[in-house]
């Protein structure tokens, strides 16, 4: 039968049409919105980029075609918004820090002595608190004159995300509080009993909505709502455990502080003890250990803290984690599963790194589909310093493997089942050409790891050097984001090659025909947004700016150590640029940098001196403005600024302490004296080190000085 296209027979197949057309737009929006909420649970993606690009690009054409059945909600909205939009955020007064891990008895004994070591107690018991580590997410909750003001998630530590209307929502934090210090920030860790957690997944499902994969995805999900009154329908639970600011203290011990909470309105955790050394300690875990089923919450570990909150000052911090703190892990969840395919992916340094396509397998609550495989000597059954493990059993595709996952961490392979290996499994032949862009992969003397020669004209390094400049710790770009680098990165009309291309984005879409604003996915208000996020950041920090380039085994630990000794970018880059490895007074200083070892130092001259990489540097500083570091943060203190050699024997601190309390109060410590040195402090037995400062007329000053400087400053 043929139809004209106006009879009624065809309208009805129009409307057919439509409702595939439609039903086939929900099942490619689904999907996608499935991924992006794998993607962004942090868990290993369940599809692969391609994949997933796939479906966007058959909406978007569908979108295109059919734009009057454009689904209202369509994921294609979403794509260039910027994600975090509508948290204002909240500079924490004192940061938030995170905790060092130990996952074996040793690890605790270990930690325990360091701590003996550092504040030189000899063999004195030291007492800790032991206490769950709850599986949540932290909270800093601050109270004036008694009265909720406001309540910040951790954020990177130094600044987090203002979520006070969802926290007020939460029956154990108290609106006001009666008897406590004018100013007290609580902090915390906000959590989901098992129960409202499951209450919370048939609710989901009930309305089409995708579950949430754990009750911290669920917690951090809901005290993250734009709108609070969606938190408030998800009830939230929280555990006090710390504090930040203070007008005055809670008290002198770590239980002290806690049952004042406790004694303020707080909830805190019932299993908190106090134990005196490691077997205690350790006694204490075995026992939360042994409960943990009986638990309506998730915890992941026990936290041990020295108690004594004096000895915990003198102990002071490394740059994120306390000294007089550590979370002992409880051993990860194993399940096994069949490997299906293993894949090679191009980092950002050119590291050719397999990963293992698993079957999908629940691993901690979590579903898993890939996982590390480290490196090609993995695979075969060495470890990186070439001994033998797993009984010297090669890893191959169509094994089964036991996978596990280790917080927050990729889930990694830690055994193969040979009884199960399929007779036609081969060993796994490692590539020594770049998947991605064919040029040579090497490995150098030494490195376990397979690198691609191809520098900036791989794409897959290029695309991922971009991915960390614009991450968090980097240049942070609002809006410019893992995917957004890849859609930009392959755009033949405004393509981002380089990390200064970020930066003329602006001005070369003003001269395109196609301005971005009018492309899918694509706004006046999303475009005008990149365009002001990435104008914000043309003024950043030198520690961003150092860690940005992504030169590697320089972390943001190492940027910071290097922008705060450096002060400048001209005085860094002068520095890179006339350093050579192993000698010279630049090289000299750079490894006396305390924290900046030979390779790192190696590692950055590199960058510095290779031809390429030194251009792409140029380009993007032409375009930026690289602020000063910030004066040290005591800058009262006499010894702000100043670099301190300590030479001799130490008698009323153990050096240890004394670099630390040096740091602390905005000094830098090196190793060896030279006409750089401001200060030396010398104690008895002090040798060569005191005599080269009286030969360069550098002052000297015994330990009674020192801790006068010290403890009056
Ligand atoms: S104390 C300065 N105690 O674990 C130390 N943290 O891995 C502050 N956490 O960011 C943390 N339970 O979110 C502490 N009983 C507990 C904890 C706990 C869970 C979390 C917290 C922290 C993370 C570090």
């Amino acid at each position: 039968m043929t139809t004209s296209p106006d009879s009624p027979a065809a309208a009805g197949g129009q409307k057919r049409d439509a409702q595939q057309i439609r039903a086939a737009m929900r099942e490619l929006a689904a999907l996608i919105r499935r991924a992006n909420l794998a993607y962004h649970q942090k868990d290993a993606p369940e599809i692969s980029d391609a994949e997933y690009d796939a479906a966007k690009r058959r909406l978007l054409a569908l979108e295109e075609r059919h734009p009057d059945l454009k689904l209202p909600d369509s994921p294609t909205r979403d794509i260039g918004a910027p994600p975090r939009e509508g948290f204002a955020k909240v500079t924490h007064e004192v940061p938030m820090l995170s905790l060092g891990n130990a996952f074996a008895d040793d690890e605790v004994h270990e930690f325990d002595e360091r701590i003996r070591k550092f504040l030189g107690l000899g063999d004195k018991v030291v007492t800790y608190t032991a206490e769950p580590k709850i599986d949540g997410l932290s909270l800093s909750v601050r109270y004036e004159n008694g009265r909720m003001r406001v309540a910040a998630t951790r954020g990177d530590g130094v600044t987090g995300e203002d979520v006070t209307a969802n926290a007020r929502t939460i029956c154990d934090l108290p609106q006001t509080l009666d008897g406590a210090p004018d100013l007290l920030e609580v902090r915390g860790e906000v959590y989901m009993s098992h129960p409202d957690f499951e209450a919370l997944n048939r609710v989901q499902a009930e309305a089409g909505a995708a579950p949430f994969a754990n009750p911290r995805n669920a917690a951090a999900g809901s005290l993250r709502q734009l709108d609070p009154e969606i938190t408030r329908a998800r009830p939230l639970r929280f555990f006090a455990y710390a504090w930040g600011a203070l007008s005055a203290p809670l008290a002198d011990t770590q239980m002290g502080a806690i049952n004042r909470l406790a004694a303020l309105g707080f909830q805190t955790n019932p299993l908190t003890r106090l134990c005196r050394g490691t077997q205690e300690l350790l006694a204490h875990y075995r026992h939360i250990e042994a409960r943990r089923a009986e638990l309506d919450y998730d915890i992941d570990g026990v936290v041990y803290k020295v108690d004594d909150l004096d000895l915990q000052r003198r102990l002071g911090f490394r740059s994120t984690t306390p000294r007089w703190a550590i979370a002992h892990k409880f051993p990860a969840e194993t399940v096994w599963t069949r490997l299906e395919k293993i894949d090679i992916q191009v980092g950002r340094t050119g590291a050719l790194s397999p990963v293992a396509r698993l079957k999908p397998v629940t691993v901690g609550g979590v579903v898993v589909s890939n996982a590390t495989l480290h490196n090609e000597d993995y695979i075969r059954g060495f470890d990186s310093r070439g001994n033998v493990i797993r009984d010297g059993k090669d890893i191959r595709e169509g094994d089964w493997v036991k996978v596990y996952r280790a917080g927050d961490v990729i889930p990694k392979v830690a055994d193969v089942d040979l009884s199960r290996r399929p007779p036609d499994a081969r060993p796994f032949d490692f590539p020594t050409r770049c998947p991605e862009c064919g040029s040579d992969a090497i490995r150098e003397e030494g490195d376990a790891v397979r690198r691609c020669t191809g520098g900036m004209a791989c794409p897959a390094q290029a695309m991922e050097r971009l991915k960390h400049f614009v991450s968090r710790g980097a240049f942070d770009i609002e809006g410019l984001g893992a995917r957004q680098v890849e859609m930009f990165y392959n755009d033949a009309d405004l393509p981002i090659r380089e990390p200064a291309d970020i930066f003329t984005l602006r001005a070369r879409d003003a001269r395109n025909l196609t301005r971005l604003k009018n492309r899918d996915g694509w706004g006046e208000k999303s475009a005008e947004n990149l365009f002001r996020a990435i104008e914000e950041r043309r003024r950043i920090p030198l520690y961003r700016m150092i860690y940005a380039l992504g030169i590697r085994h320089v972390g943001e630990a190492a940027s910071k150590l290097l922008a705060s000794h450096y002060g400048s970018w001209e005085a860094f880059e002068t520095a890179m640029t006339r350093a050579q490895p192993g000698e010279g007074a630049e090289w000299e200083e750079l490894i006396n940098i305390d924290g900046v070892g030979a390779v790192m130092a190696r590692s950055l001259i590199a960058a510095f001196h290779q031809e390429n990489e030194r251009r792409l540097i140029d380009r993007l500083v032409d375009q930026i403005e690289v602020l000063d570091a910030k004066q040290p943060p005591a800058a009262d203190s006499p010894i702000a600024g100043k670099t301190l050699v300590f030479t001799g024997t130490l008698e009323r601190m153990t050096r240890a302490e004394a670099k630390a309390r040096a740091e602390a109060l905005g000094a830098r410590v090196a190793g060896s004296v030279s006409a750089r040195t401001d200060l030396v402090i010398a104690g008895p037995g002090a040798g060569s080190k005191a005599r080269k400062a009286a030969e360069l007329g550098v002052e000297v000053i015994d330990e009674d000085a020192w801790l006068a400087l010290a403890e009056g400053a």
